[in-house]
């Protein structure tokens, strides 16, 4: 156990969702936090009311930048990173330029400055169509499909890995990988299931004030994920910091696996609405089911403890307010 308490802390990709919600982790548990965050996703509003934390504005892919953020830490947590599917589509070609330089930059600013640890937050992209569902942290890595350029998020993913875990091998002191699992909560951005039903049904509940609204969702809805709530992912990262080995890697997630059309239904009841799905297409490159088998993370006394039905109830109010604000 390596407590964060009076640890000097780097958080790249501080100012986003989860990057702001560990942040506050941090701070709650003593250490003293310095973000660097590019804004172009995140915004420094969401530690607006933390004067403590020491925000640059860089961009990860700025070596020079990078190297003078490391310089007097203890830690880096590597969270910058460009993120939401939409992306992957539109960006592929930015998102690997963010993803490869900037873990390179990030192990070269370690190595300098003498940072013997680094937290990697990967994801559950690296596993794609994973062949055992709860998925272990075990099974082979994969980029299905070079030519699509959805793979671009998790291949820059395995690649950071790559690095983090070999390039650090002897050099670090401490390297420690997470893959988080489909992290939810208040004020976490557009693109993703869960924000995206709340914004279209807080729309349509509007237009449509009463009766059974249709609903088309991608696939059949009986497609899974298992959802984790901010708080409890929080919670799961600062105990992989503290009590994590060295080139350990660990899902952080829950292994509550629930169909998408049961997460429409929830937004929908949060919205004491009546929902009728009509499923669609799935994207190329989508995952028929995900769940981490997280017996990794519990072993280090992890229990999420939030429900999908209260999470999605807070999160769904959150976006109400900011569309009425
Ligand atoms: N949200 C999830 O469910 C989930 C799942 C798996 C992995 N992750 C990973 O967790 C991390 C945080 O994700 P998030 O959901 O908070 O996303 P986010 O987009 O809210 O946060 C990413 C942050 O990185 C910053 N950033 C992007 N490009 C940058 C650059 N070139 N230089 C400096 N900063 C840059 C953005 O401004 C943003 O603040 C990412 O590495 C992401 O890949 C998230």
């Amino acid at each position: 156990m390596i407590p964060v308490a009076g640890r000097r802390i780097l958080v790249t990709g501080g100012a986003g969702f989860i990057g702001s919600a560990v942040v506050r982790g941090l701070l709650a548990r003593g250490a003293r936090v310095r973000v660097l965050d590019d804004q172009s996703r995140g915004h420094a509003r969401r530690l607006a009311d933390l004067p403590e934390v020491e925000f640059r504005e860089a961009d990860i892919r700025d070596a020079p930048a990078v190297q003078t953020a490391v310089a007097g830490m203890d830690s880096v947590c590597h969270l910058a990173y460009v993120n939401g599917t939409e992306f992957f589509y539109q960006r592929p070609d930015v998102i690997l330029e963010v993803a490869v330089k900037g873990m390179i930059n990030v192990l070269d600013a370690c190595l300098a400055h003498g940072v013997g640890e680094l937290l990697l937050a990967s994801s559950s992209e690296v596993y794609q169509r994973a062949s055992v569902v709860p998925t272990p942290e075990s099974v082979p890595l994969v980029v299905p499909d070079l030519t699509n350029p959805r793979f671009s998020y998790g291949g820059g993913k395995i690649i950071s890995e790559l690095l983090a875990y070999h390039y650090g091998h002897s050099r670090l002191s401490r390297v420690l990988i997470v893959r988080p699992h489909n992290v939810y909560g208040p004020d976490m951005g557009h693109e993703h299931v869960i924000p995206q039903f709340a914004e279209r049904l807080i729309r349509a509940d509007k237009a449509t004030p009463s009766g059974i609204l249709p609903f088309p969702i991608q696939g059949t809805g009986e497609e899974t994920r298992a959802f984790i709530h901010i708080d409890d992912f929080t919670d799961g990262f600062v105990r992989v910091l503290e009590q994590g080995r060295h080139q350990q890697i660990y899902n952080i997630g829950t292994d509550d696996e629930v169909p998408i059309a049961e997460v429409a239904q929830l937004v929908a009841q949060a919205l004491r609405r009546s929902i009728a799905i009509q499923p669609g297409p799935l994207q190329a490159g989508s995952t028929a089911r995900r769940s981490p088998d997280i017996t990794m993370l519990r072993a280090l006394g992890f229990t999420p403890h939030t429900p999908l039905s209260e999470g999605i109830r807070s999160t769904v109010t959150w976006y109400l307010n900011a569309q009425q604000a």
